[in-house]
């Protein structure tokens, strides 16, 4: 086993990773379930594998998507709920894009209480807006596996080909420039009033997501493990 997925412990609840599109969720929900070994639950991830699927969700999900908008939370909310159900969540899990309103948020927190567990923990990425951009555009996803690479910052050895699997990297269609101003605009007014919601109940936890991957990974372990260590 290697030395990254040995379980450092029980994580026992759940972590929120909270922040602007591209403020680096993905990559550092993936590491930290990996760490934990819990799962790693992505709702964008979800949604866009019931597009890749065509079921009757993914059909809804599709061109909202598209257009940078936020799927309604009646679609989204069945679909956590199942997946929270499943007994590889017992031990906690990480959620990267979820809840992203207050409806949400609130759900969240009933169906915690309903599984027995504590409150979440909150990990709030802050960055600026150029960087962002930056970090979007240049984003390419693995077809395969789903590795996150960035043509500026985290190229991979061979461009166009994940470094893991041999997979083709693609470019996620929301992504395009054109999508990237509504995203931003969906998360300043229906996400960002979590960071408050969360803060009034002492579970938020603020990171420097401009730093380096290295060094955001550090700060979030520290910050896990205060939290876990306050109970
Ligand atoms: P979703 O898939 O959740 O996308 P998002 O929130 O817009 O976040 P991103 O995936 O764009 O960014 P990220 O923060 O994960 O960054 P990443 O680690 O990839 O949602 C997509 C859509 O689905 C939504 O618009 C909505 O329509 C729908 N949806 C999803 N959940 C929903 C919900 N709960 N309710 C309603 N609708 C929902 O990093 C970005 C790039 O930066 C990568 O290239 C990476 O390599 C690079 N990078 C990361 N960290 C660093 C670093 N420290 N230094 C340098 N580069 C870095």
């Amino acid at each position: 086993m290697a030395l990254e997925q040995r379980p450092v412990g029980k994580l026992d609840r759940a972590v929120i990773f909270l922040g602007p599109p591209g403020s680096g969720k993905g990559t550092q929900a993936k590491v930290l379930a990996g760490k934990y070994q819990v799962p790693h639950l992505s709702t964008g991830d979800m949604l866009r594998e019931h597009i890749a699927k065509g079921t009757p969700l993914g059909e809804k999900a599709k061109p909202i998507m598209a257009r940078g908008e936020l799927v309604p939370d009646s679609l989204v909310l069945k679909m956590v709920a199942e997946r929270i159900e499943r007994p590889d969540c017992s031990q906690g899990f990480v959620f990267d894009g979820f809840p992203r309103t207050v409806t949400q948020a609130k759900y969240l927190g009933e169906l915690l209480k309903r599984q027995g567990f504590k409150q979440p923990f909150v990990i709030h990425m802050i960055i600026g807006t150029a960087l962002l951009i930056r970090r979007i555009t240049g984003r390419r996803i693995c077809q395969a596996g789903g590795e996150i690479y960035n043509v500026y910052d985290r190229p991979p050895k061979v461009e166009g080909i994940c470094d893991n699997d041999g997979g083709e990297l693609i470019q996620r269609p929301d992504d395009r420039e054109e999508v990237i101003k509504p995203r931003l605009h969906a998360y300043e007014k229906l996400t960002a009033p979590l960071v408050s919601y969360y803060r009034h109940r002492g579970a938020l936890h603020e990171i420097d997501a401009s730093k380096s991957v290295a060094e955001v990974e550090e700060e979030i372990e520290q910050a896990v493990a205060s939290m876990r260590g306050a109970g």
